[in-house]
């Protein structure tokens, strides 16, 4: 028989925790059709390898190994994409998420409800599995921003358990931003109506094994995904980035300029070299920070170089330009300054965004 439920179980590290998590689903989903698919990115302790040898002895379980791939987020929308069933669920690999829920949140879809979403803050909801009050701490502020800054009223928006038609994920897919650990926040803002949620209380347990992956790379994640939304998606996260990437330019530039000038070159000459260095940086940088999903290699890297080199000759032109012409008129130095680098800075990103970078 064909599932009618997918559970998708992203897992790094979770070997120990794969045959509970099956037999537990087995227990807590009688009477209903259903198959797990485990998204494991190609972890050292050999995840993969024992959800495969209960692949092979159960054709409910599935197991989706990526290969130098990471992330929390991209791992469910693959598990999810993957799916023939009517729903899917998502649920930790830790067994911290209590799959006995699963029934009450499928049965809350099916009479009506676009989503339900186990909440450990709702009457009923128990957070005491936090690790540590540090990460009891993390998390509240994390609720209270995501909610402050999205407008959700969903009580426990960073939960990673949660059920919907398969149909809706694959319609909001194509617009998630697939980063980091926040897949929830990410469905919600990703849906151009306002999703009617069901909130189902369940108790966070401690972890059965292994150890967490949350650190600091996934708190910049959620940090960015916050920025974005808080934008309301007109100020690219990648404008953020190369505007700062800028910034760091400017201080190389200023730095050199010193170094130069006290080697003995004359002004001119030391400001040019800086600027040519702080190019060449910037370049550098924005291609490993700010265009890391398309990261230019080899020849490709040395053509996109000589034309970022171009295009921010070009915005340095106007730039001054556009000062110079403002400083005329209303005497004023440091607005006009301002304003000819802004004018500068855009044009710098949004050219070379479309001709060093754009994807291929
Ligand atoms: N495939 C894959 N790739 N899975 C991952 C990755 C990854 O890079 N990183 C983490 N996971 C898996 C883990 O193996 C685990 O099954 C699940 O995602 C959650 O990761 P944990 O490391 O256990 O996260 P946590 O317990 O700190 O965070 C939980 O609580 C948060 C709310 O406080 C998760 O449920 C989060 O989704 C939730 O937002
Ligand atoms: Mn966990």
């Amino acid at each position: 028989m064909p599932a009618t439920l997918t559970v998708v179980v992203p897992c790094y590290n979770e070997r120990d925790n794969v045959a509970p998590m099956v037999a537990a689903l087995d227990k807590a989903l009688a009477g209903i059709t259903w198959e797990v698919v485990f998204v494991d990115d190609d972890s050292p302790d050999g995840t993969a390898a024992a959800a495969r040898a209960l692949a092979s002895q159960d054709s409910r379980v599935r197991c989706i190994k990526r290969a130098g791939r990471r992330g929390l987020s991209s791992a469910v929308i693959e598990g999810a994409l993957s799916s023939s069933a009517e729903y899917v669920a998502v649920i930790d690999g830790d067994m911290q998420h209590d799959e006995t829920r699963l029934p009450l949140m499928l049965d809350a879809v099916r009479n009506g409800a676009d989503m339900a979403v186990g909440s450990r803050h709702v009457q009923g909801g128990d957070a005491s599995g936090l690790s540590s009050p540090l990460r009891v701490r993390l998390s509240e502020t994390g609720i209270k921003l995501a909610q402050m800054m999205t407008r959700t009223s969903v009580s426990d928006p960073m939960s990673g358990f949660f059920l919907l038609r398969q149909e809706l994920f694959e319609q909001l897919a194509g617009r998630l931003t697939g980063q980091g650990f926040k897949i929830l926040l990410d469905l919600i803002l990703a849906a151009p109506r306002r999703l009617n949620i069901a909130e189902i209380p369940y108790k966070f347990r401690p972890r059965a094994a292994g150890e967490s992956k949350l650190d600091v790379l996934v708190l910049a994640q959620f940090a960015g995904l916050l920025i974005d939304k808080a934008l309301h998606g007109l100020v690219p996260l990648r404008f953020i980035s190369f505007a700062l990437v800028g910034g760091v330019g400017v201080l190389i530039n200023l730095a050199v300029l010193q170094l130069a000038r006290a080697a003995g070159l004359e002004f001119t000459a030391a400001q040019t070299l800086g600027t040519i260095i702080a190019m060449v940086a910037n370049f550098q940088l924005n291609n490993q920070l700010t265009y890391r999903a398309q990261r230019l290699k080899g020849t490709r890297a040395w053509r996109g170089l000589v034309l970022f080199l171009l295009v921010c000759s070009l915005g340095a032109y106007a730039n001054i330009g556009i000062a110079r012409a403002l400083y005329a008129e209303n005497g004023h130095g440091l607005a006009s300054g301002a304003a000819g680098a802004a004018v500068g800075v855009v044009w710098n990103y949004a050219v070379s965004a479309t001709l060093v970078w754009r994807l291929r």
